[in-house]
């Protein structure tokens, strides 16, 4: 990168410079981070929109080598919230005027699991007068499922790629019919298809991953024209097969460069999306997600999982907010938000402006 000024704009990055963007340090970093808090200013203003987590399972099917609640760790408790506790907890976000939520959990698609979610979200729809809007991250699924879901009252989802690059995908999940990289595509062409907002991310600074990965993944979200992204930097955890490679990670500091780079870099290149401040982000610097907001985020998602359940969801080490409760999580973030000149966009859903700008062309 040669200085701000020379930032092309939007649509025109190519893989060199945005790998340059990736990779950047020191001043040319400041610039980038500054160049992409105007970028935001301009598109998508200041507003920052809540959606409250509710993570309410940490059951899962798969084995991904990363994920602290891959079906083979043993170590770990697993929950699953009641119904009520849930509905309680969505109650929760529409009084508290939070525009929307996202409800996200290990990865299942037996019919029981299935249904369950339909009635959820018909529940969920109910209780707020159709006012909350719902975001679901719940794998992949089929396309009768993903209708189905559509249909009950979900109108986003949520499925990162985790990498685009289909032999670094490989050496990060299992290579088995579970955990196909052409059916995770698939996937997220059809969540677009089926008309939801669709949203896709991935880890960044993973073993074996480098700035030219990194600066392809960028190109595939902007080739797949996604609506919305959550990112962040990747945590080692201990019981997991990823683990073993710890020695060969960039240090926490350096992740957490890179991935508001990428944040960055991708508020010039899709400038109207919306961008969410991954929590891992705050894993690593207390005041993470609050940086994200000011160079391209605006989404950030409170936890609104009941306590008690906190502790078990640990995709990786050092998960903040453990021990808090829904209202803290609410009452934090608005300090910080406003610490970050930012402002919360509240009883709005916050859709991104892209979705809109395209739907006559989709
Ligand atoms: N570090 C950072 N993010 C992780 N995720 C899972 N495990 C980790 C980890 N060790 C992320 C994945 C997944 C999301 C729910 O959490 O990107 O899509
Ligand atoms: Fe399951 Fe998601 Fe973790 Fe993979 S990343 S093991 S699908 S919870
Ligand atoms: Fe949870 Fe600050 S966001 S306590």
């Amino acid at each position: 990168m040669k200085g701000t000024t020379d930032i092309p704009f939007h649509k025109t990055l190519s893989f060199e410079e945005l790998t340059c963007m990736v990779a950047a340090e020191g001043t040319e970093r400041k610039s980038l981070l500054i160049e992409a808090g105007r970028v935001q200013e301009e598109y998508v203003g200041k507003n920052v929109f809540f959606r409250g987590l509710i993570e309410f399972s940490n059951y899962c099917t798969k084995n991904c080598y990363y994920c602290g609640i891959r079906k083979d760790n043993k170590n770990i408790e697993r929950y699953d919230i009641a119904d009520e506790d849930i509905l309680a907890a969505a109650r929760f976000a529409y009084k508290n005027r939070y525009g929307s939520l996202v409800l996200q959990s290990g990865e299942r698609s037996d019919d029981k699991f299935v249904e369950r979610i339909s009635r959820l979200l018909r529940g969920i729809k109910k209780l707020s007068n159709g006012e909350l809007g719902i975001t679901i991250s719940l794998g992949e699924q089929t396309r009768e499922t993903y209708k189905e879901w559509f249909k009950a009252g979900a109108h986003r989802y949520l499925l990162r790629i985790e990498s685009s690059d289909e032999e670094l995908y490989y050496k990060i999940h299992p290579r088995d019919a579970k955990h196909d990289f052409q059916t995770r595509l698939n996937c997220l062409y059809t969540l677009k298809e089926l008309g939801y907002q669709t949203g896709t991310g991935v880890m960044i600074g993973l073993p074996f991953q480098n700035y030219e990965h990194l600066a392809k993944d960028l190109l595939f979200m902007k080739e797949l024209d996604i609506d919305m992204c959550g990112m962040g930097p990747y945590i080692e955890h201990h019981d997991t097969p990823l683990y073993e490679y710890r020695d060969q990670l960039w240090p926490l500091q350096r992740r957490f460069e890179v991935a508001l780079n990428m944040i960055a870099s991708l508020r010039i290149l899709m400038p109207d999306i919306n961008i969410a401040a991954a929590t891992a982000l705050q894993a690593i610097d207390p005041m993470g997600r609050e940086k994200a907001l000011k160079c391209g985020a605006n989404v950030i998602m409170p936890n609104i999982t009941p306590t008690a359940n906190r502790k078990n969801y640990l995709l990786y080490e050092n998960k903040p907010c453990t021990d808090e409760g829904a209202d803290d999580c609410t009452n934090c973030l608005n300090v910080r938000i406003q610490m970050a000149g930012r402002e919360v966009g509240y009883g709005e859903w916050g859709d991104s402006l892209h979705f809109h700008s395209n739907r006559g062309r989709r």
